[in-house]
């Protein structure tokens, strides 16, 4: 397999970024956070969530941030839904994609969600069922894909075990989750591989979190087996707020320069985004951990 020359970055900042932020970020910023990231090209974007409010208050004003949203023609714009009820919210929402998600540790869904890896996969059934009658597609995520924070073995088999069933569920897309960013290139090979096994390759994605500054260095282990489909959040923003220690994706800046250095297509303009990261980076009152947007802040064309 070859490098692919085009790539679809799913920028995840909104979701995967704010859900971890303690302090309350006003619909308004998010609103902004949107329009700009879409205006520096990103095609794919996560809004929020429709998750319990309890369990992520960041989270709750997602509807009303997807009623705000000037949405753009070719955007689309996705939520995360736990089950039937943050379907329901989806829908209502207007979202033109959904997100469902399961995991390859056990302890680490129990956590998330309530329930065991097979109790979610049969919780996901009527929303894909309705779903699919509805014509909303939906991709997939399996988390803790390359680690654990529990302490505990990761078989590539189960996180293959576990895409493929969402793939037949009929999730477009399965995304290979680093949850808490512990993965490394050979390491992620290993798992893409058995995956790649069980589901076509085309359909593999892949979603890694930065903890231990490994991110890149596995977007390129990816990129080298085919792989074309990449979540990242800008500014480096977020982690999980029921995986202990996990820190944000890698930031989109630091994936956009390394593809536009490769010749890679993303179709974002790593100006635009850079100044978007500074923008949510001093609403937050830090600077974003990415490099690039560090590197080039008072660089800007
Ligand atoms: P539960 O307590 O087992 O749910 O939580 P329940 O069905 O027993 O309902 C309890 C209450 O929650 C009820 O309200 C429901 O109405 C309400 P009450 O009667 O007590 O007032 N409820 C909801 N409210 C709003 N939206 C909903 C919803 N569902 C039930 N959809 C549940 C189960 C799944 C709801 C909960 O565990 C939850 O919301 N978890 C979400 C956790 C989350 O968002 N985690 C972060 C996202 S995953 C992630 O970041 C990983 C990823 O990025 C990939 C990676 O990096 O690995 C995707
Ligand atoms: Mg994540």
């Amino acid at each position: 397999m070859t490098i692919p020359s085009k790539v679809r970055i799913f920028e995840v900042g909104a979701r995967d970024g704010l859900q971890n932020e303690k302090q309350m970020v006003p619909t308004h910023i998010k609103v902004e956070l949107i329009e700009r990231l879409v205006d520096a090209g990103v095609t794919a974007i996560e809004t929020g969530s429709f998750v319990s409010p309890k369990w992520v208050p960041q989270m709750a004003d997602t509807a009303e941030v997807m009623a705000k949203i000037k949405r753009r023609e070719g955007v689309t714009y996705a939520v995360l839904t736990p089950n039937i009820k943050g379907y329901e919210g989806a829908v209502a929402a207007e979202a033109d994609e959904i997100e469902i998600f399961s995991a390859a540790s056990e302890t680490f869904n129990q956590r998330n969600i309530n329930c065991s890896i097979a109790e979610s996969l049969e919780r996901f059934v009527p929303v894909t069922e309705a779903a699919k009658k509805a014509g909303i597609p939906y991709r997939a995520s399996v988390s803790c894909a390359l680690g654990s924070p529990f302490d505990e073995e990761i078989n590539p088999k189960v996180v293959a075990d576990v895409a493929r069933k969402l793939y037949d569920m009929g999730a477009y897309e399965v995304s290979v989750a680093d949850t808490i960013g512990v993965g490394t290139p050979i390491r992620t090979k290993k798992v893409i591989e058995a995956v790649a096994e069980v589901m076509p390759l085309e359909a593999v994605g892949v979603h890694f979190h930065d903890t231990y500054g490994q991110a890149l260095a596995n977007y390129l282990a990816a990129l080298e087996m085919g792989v074309s489909k990449l979540d990242s959040s800008v500014a480096g923003l977020g982690g999980c707020p029921y995986a202990p220690g996990a820190t944000g994706n890698v930031a989109t800046e630091d994936v956009v320069y390394m593809l536009d250095g490769m010749g890679i297509e993303s179709g974002i303009d790593l100006n635009k985004l850079v100044r978007t990261a500074w923008f949510i980076s001093d609403y937050l009152g830090r600077a974003p951990v990415s490099s690039v947007a560090r590197a080039l802040k008072g660089k800007l064309d």
